[in-house]
Order: structure tokens, then C-alpha cells, then sequence
């Protein structure tokens, strides 16, 4: 398909950009994005010409704030699905043991409601972002914990949610775990059994949502990579014969310009996956800028060839039918957060996402959509 717009690219541009990647191990050839400034089509559109899902994680909080209308605008023109990205985790939803907090779920689908979206529910059971007073329960609190909860917010929202992030990271190799699985507090109660208890569940509370496992860090060219990958892939068959009822596998896709990733290694094991049944989800994607040299040009340039590589390797496998950014304008990133910036030794003006901090179109974004243009239909 054609676009009007400035199509020029300065050779200079071109050639740092590649250099850039080429630094740091990073993929393929230069690329050239098309400003796609004067096309009216959002990302969410252009996805669906090829069959694929396209939208993001969206915060509630964030439309109170002054940019809130410049801020549901994006999802409004791009996002086809929404993810909530704090509103369902345990910590929002039960801040306290006998408290349940329905407020910001009850906002968020009705924001999605408004505008036609479905939902991604994430996350019902993950190690992160729990309550204190989970880690004082004994295990017999936490199995109980865990089959209540399910039922009590799936059937809360019965209807009103298409996809369920039902666990979360369940890969933690950090922890010496049999099978590398992390010890977290429902692996701690009940052992491997919490995912498959978990996802039963939520099949029990509602039988025609998509249920989904979500993890992290599977795409890296180094062993942890490997190792996440092989785990994984070998919980999944042990799951897929104990007929766990899971229908996607969701992966989180938290790209980084410093780190170096395999992809070829990433999408034979996507297909592994999809060759055990499962439909495929990218999730949370987003790319990290820390420690990339250069201005602001160079590290917009080389955030949109990452993600056009990335986008490029994993729309080729078939299975994938869902792909999701983790918010949509740097303005309002995880990786904004100081915390997190400390935590993660992420820079303090980090441009992840596809809209800057003004939530203008960023060179991501062209790259994004032309990733879309050239994926195979599915
Ligand atoms: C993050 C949120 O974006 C932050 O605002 C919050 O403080 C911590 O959690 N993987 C996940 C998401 O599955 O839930 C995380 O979201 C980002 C990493």
C-alpha cells in the first residue's frame, strides 16, 4: 500500500542508524521507515488488514491527569484491544485481606466498553505486585486465596473480558527450582500444581474466555534466553498432558537496545509452541533505550529498527494473532516511573514507545505499521 508523506530519509541518518546496531550485535540491514504523518489509518486498522490484534496496556489514572484527552485519543485512533497494566493485579484488587477494590477494573472496562475494545485481564496469579499480607498467609490461605480470587473477579466481569492473563512468569531459573519455575508465594503453598489449579479455575469461572500464561525474557541471544526458552517449552508439555486448559501463550517482549537477541532461536521455539496447540500473543512490547549512544534521532531510529526487526521475525510465524505495546507514549511508560528507573538502570528521559513524551508520532510507530504491512495474512 502507498502512503503520502515525506519518505526521505538522510543518508547520514541511515548509515548511524545501522551503525548503531551493528555496535551493539544487533540484527539485520538498514531500514528505511516512511513518515506516515498524513495517514488517517491507526495502527489497530492496519494490523487488522493482516488478521492481527494490535493495541496496548492502558492505566486509568492516566486519564485524570492533564494529558488525559491527548492520552485516550491514541488508544482511540491505534489500540483495537486494551490490556489493563495495574488494574486486575492482586494488588490493586485486594489491597487488603478482606478488601476487594473494584473501582479501577470497573473503569477501565468501562473506558473499553465505550469505545467497542475487548480486554486483556492481566494478571490473576503472578509473584510481583501481590499485597504484604499474602506473604503472611499459610499455604493452606494461599490455595484458598487463589480459587477464590479466580472465581470472584471472572465471574465479576463474566462476559465483559476477552483474554486472561491467568498466570503470569511462571519461569524464575533464579530460584533453583525444579523445572526453573519461580518460588513465589502460590509456588511456595501448592508447588508446580498452582499453574494448573489456577488455569482450571479460571476455565470452571469461564468456560469461552481465551486463557492465557504470560512470561518474560524468552527472545535474548544469551543463556538466559536459552534457559527461559527450554523451560518454558518444557512446562508447556507437561501441561499439555496433564490437559491444563490454556489457549494462548502471551510473551511480554521487553526489548532492550543493549541487549542482543536471537531470533531465529526465538521464532523456531515459537513454533514449537504453536506446534503444541497454543495460540500466540506479543504482549507487553516495548524497547528500552538505556545506554544507547547518540541524540534523540539516533535512539528513535534505532528503537524503530528494533522494533521492525523484532515485529518483522515473529509476524512470520502464523500463530501469532494478538501483538500489544506496554502503553503508548513515553509520557506515560513503566519506564518513566523512578522506582523502576532505579530498579532497572533504566535512563531518566527513556523513548520506548511508539509516541514521545508529547505524544507525537515517533519513528516507532512507522515502523510498527510497515511491519503490519509486510506481515503474511493470517
Ligand atoms: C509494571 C507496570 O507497568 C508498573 O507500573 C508497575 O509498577 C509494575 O508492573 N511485566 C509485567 C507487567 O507483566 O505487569 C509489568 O508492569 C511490567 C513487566
Amino acid at each position: 500500500m502507498t502512503h503520502s508523506g515525506n519518505r526521505s530519509v538522510r543518508r547520514r541518518d541511515l548509515l548511524t542508524g545501522a551503525a548503531g546496531l551493528g555496535v551493539l550485535g544487533m540484527f539485520a540491514p538498514p531500514l528505511v521507515f516512511a513518515a506516515h504523518a498524513a495517514t488517517a489509518r491507526g495502527l489497530g486498522e492496519i494490523a487488522a488488514t493482516k488478521g492481527i490484534l494490535f493495541g496496548a496496556s492502558l492505566a486509568v489514572h492516566e486519564l485524570d491527569r492533564d494529558h488525559g484527552e491527548r492520552y485516550q485519543e491514541l488508544y482511540i485512533r491505534d489500540a483495537r484491544i486494551l490490556t489493563s497494566e495495574l488494574e486486575f493485579k492482586l494488588s490493586t484488587l485486594r489491597p487488603k485481606q478482606d478488601v476487594l477494590d473494584f473501582h479501577g477494573a470497573d473503569r477501565l472496562i468501562g473506558f473499553a466498553a465505550a469505545h467497542a475494545m475487548p480486554v486483556r485481564a492481566h494478571t490473576l496469579i503472578w509473584d510481583d505486585d501481590v499485597p504484604d499480607w499474602i506473604h503472611r498467609l499459610a499455604p493452606a490461605g494461599i490455595s484458598d486465596l487463589l480459587d477464590r480470587h479466580i472465581e470472584a473477579v471472572m465471574n465479576r466481569y463474566a462476559g465483559k473480558i476477552r483474554y486472561w492473563d491467568v498466570v503470569n512468569e511462571p519461569i524464575g531459573p533464579w530460584d533453583g527450582k525444579p523445572g526453573n519455575l519461580r518460588a513465589g508465594p502460590f509456588y511456595r503453598a501448592l508447588g508446580e500444581a498452582y499453574i494448573a489449579r489456577a488455569f482450571k479455575a479460571a476455565r470452571a469461572a469461564a468456560p469461552s474466555d481465551i486463557l492465557v500464561l504470560n512470561e518474560a525474557q524468552c527472545e535474548t541471544a544469551d543463556e538466559n534466553g536459552e534457559t527461559f526458552r527450554t523451560s518454558l517449552l518444557t512446562l508447556l508439555r507437561r501441561l499439555k498432558d496433564e490437559r491444563v486448559p490454556i489457549d494462548a501463550i502471551g510473551f511480554q517482549s521487553h526489548l532492550k537496545l543493549a541487549a542482543r537477541y536471537d531470533l531465529p532461536a526465538f521464532t523456531a521455539f515459537l513454533h514449537e509452541v504453536a506446534k503444541l496447540g497454543f495460540e500466540i500473543h506479543i504482549t507487553e512490547l516495548d524497547v528500552n533505550d538505556s545506554k544507547f549512544p547518540g541524540n534523540i534521532a539516533a535512539r528513535d531510529r534505532a528503537v524503530a529498527q528494533m522494533y521492525r526487526a523484532y515485529l518483522d521475525a515473529v509476524l512470520k510465524v502464523e500463530a501469532v494473532k494478538v501483538v500489544e505495546t506496554w502503553q503508548l507514549s513515553d509520557a506515560t511508560s513503566w519506564m518513566n516511573d523512578r522506582a523502576t528507573q532505579a530498579r532497572m538502570a533504566i535512563r531518566s528521559d527513556p523513548r520506548p514507545l511508539p509516541y514521545d513524551a508529547h505524544f507525537q508520532r515517533k519513528p516507532a510507530w512507522d515502523a510498527i505499521a510497515e511491519a503490519f504491512e509486510a506481515a503474511p495474512a493470517r
